[in-house]
């Protein structure tokens, strides 16, 4: 199908233009007014002088990449092979990767029209990428694929052919159903993502062999009805997709074999592990509250077992003052939950250096009339006869969300965010 172009002034005659079918034609189906804008196919563009008619793409596959410099000429060289017979695009989301990733995929961009590439500041994750790259573009048909060459690419017309042919919504590439395979793992990796893809079960009812899979296909309908819903967290954009989905989707999975990394290194961490928790919570509570709130207040407890140790040892064992004991316990506190906060909590607002001085500084202070407000409404209901230990609870209440919010603003703000790693 064709569309077309103007690059110069409007014409005196208009003329309707079809353009690609709609991608949603029986799929998830939009509100009224939605439908309108999306689905009225025929625009009109000005027919006369400075139009040229060009192909859009069906296909944009979005590849995030985090430091991946020499493997995306590789993944491009692959797309060319096996996409000959479509018509597709490329499009590479990079967290200003430090490795000049970015500057790389401009220079193919250069001989190759159809690779492109967003380059994002001061942000990371891989879900939050995938989105990104999505919304930059407008082919009907959408992918997402590793930059490393672990996920095959030959399997991308057949999941095109099916999302077209069965009017699927979303097609998963699957490591675990016949003719699949996770190829080099070692057994505690394998482990770990049979034990992740169980969890997934309390977000998701679909039964999906590969719910973990970062390796699909889908119709851009999908992607726009759940746009808004989206946690955004973590690695997990399929998973968080079908969670955010406000109607059951049609899924199908085709088989494919995870292969070994062509260079460089996994971004896969423990704190991929931390961001699937978080997206879980997100799922599950984040409609009720905030699920930063939640990890703040988790790293607030682990903060009170800290104030304890230190003060123990301190005032129980070495015999310290109890006020010199209990002012280290204090600090120690403030600083572990501020750099568990700063790796955890806000884990894609990390700061770094000098920046993470001034982080701790501020986080300090702003604790500190966290702990005079506990400690005040605490003091202010205990005299009012309020029972000792709901005094206390109140008191911590009203401390955390307060240190919550105004960390959450002054502390991981936007123009605090750390310089790329
Ligand atoms: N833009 C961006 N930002 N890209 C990222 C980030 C990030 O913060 N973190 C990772 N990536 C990119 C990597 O550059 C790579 O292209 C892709 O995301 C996957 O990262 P890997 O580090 O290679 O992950 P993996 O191989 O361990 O796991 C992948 O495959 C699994 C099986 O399909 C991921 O896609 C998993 O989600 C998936 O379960
Ligand atoms: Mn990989």
């Amino acid at each position: 199908m064709r569309s077309l172009q103007s690059l110069s002034g409007m014409g005196s005659r208009f003329t309707g233009i079809r353009l690609h079918p709609p991608a949603n034609k029986d799929g998830p189906t939009f509100s009224k007014e939605r439908a309108m804008k999306t689905e009225s196919q025929v625009i009109e563009l000005p027919a006369e002088r400075g139009m040229i008619a060009v192909q859009s793409p069906e296909l944009s596959i979005i590849v995030p990449t985090f430091n991946e410099r020499d493997n995306v000429l590789e993944v491009v060289n692959r797309l060319e092979t096996c996409l000959s017979k479509n018509s597709w695009e490329v499009i590479f989301v990079d967290d200003d990767s430090r490795d000049g990733t970015a500057a790389r995929i401009r220079e193919i961009a250069q001989h190759n029209p159809r690779v492109r590439c967003v380059q994002r500041i001061g942000r990371r994750g891989l879900s939050s990428a995938c989105v990104e790259g999505m919304m930059a573009s407008s082919a009907p048909y959408l992918a997402v694929m590793d930059a490393d060459c672990q996920h095959d690419e030959s399997v991308l017309p057949r999941m095109l052919d099916i999302l077209k042919a069965e009017d699927a919504d979303v097609v998963v590439g699957s490591r675990y159903v016949d003719g699949g395979g996770i190829g080099g793992w070692n057994a505690s990796r394998a482990k770990m993502s049979r034990f992740a893809t169980r969890l997934s079960r309390t977000v998701i009812k679909q039964n999906l062999s590969d719910p973990m899979s970062g390796f699909f296909a889908l119709r851009r309908s999908v992607l726009e009805l759940a746009v808004h819903r989206l946690s955004n967290i973590g690695f997990k954009i399929l998973l968080d997709l079908i969670a955010s989905s406000p109607q059951p989707l049609r899924l199908r999975e085709t088989p494919y074999t995870f292969r070994v990394r062509h260079a460089g290194e996994s971004k896969l961490d423990s704190q991929a592990v931390w961001g699937y928790v978080m997206l879980l919570a997100d799922k599950l509570v984040g409609h009720i509250v905030p699920v930063r709130l939640v990890a703040f207040s988790l790293v607030g407890a682990v903060g009170v077992f800290v104030h304890f140790a230190v003060l123990s040892t301190l005032f129980g064992v070495l015999s310290t003052p109890f006020r010199y004991s209990q002012a280290a316990a204090t600090i120690a506190a403030i600083a572990s939950n501020f750099a568990l906060n700063n790796v955890l909590t806000y884990r894609d607002m990390r700061l770094r250096g000098w920046k993470w001085i001034k982080g701790f500084v501020s986080f300090g202070l702003l604790c500190s009339l966290g702990a005079l407000a506990n400690v005040g409404i605490a003091s202010y209901l205990f005299k009012r006869d309020t029972f000792w230990a709901l005094a206390a609870i109140a008191g911590i209440v009203v401390g955390a969300v307060w240190n919550y919010s105004v960390t959450s603003f002054y502390t991981w703000s936007k123009e605090g965010r750390g310089p790329r790693s």
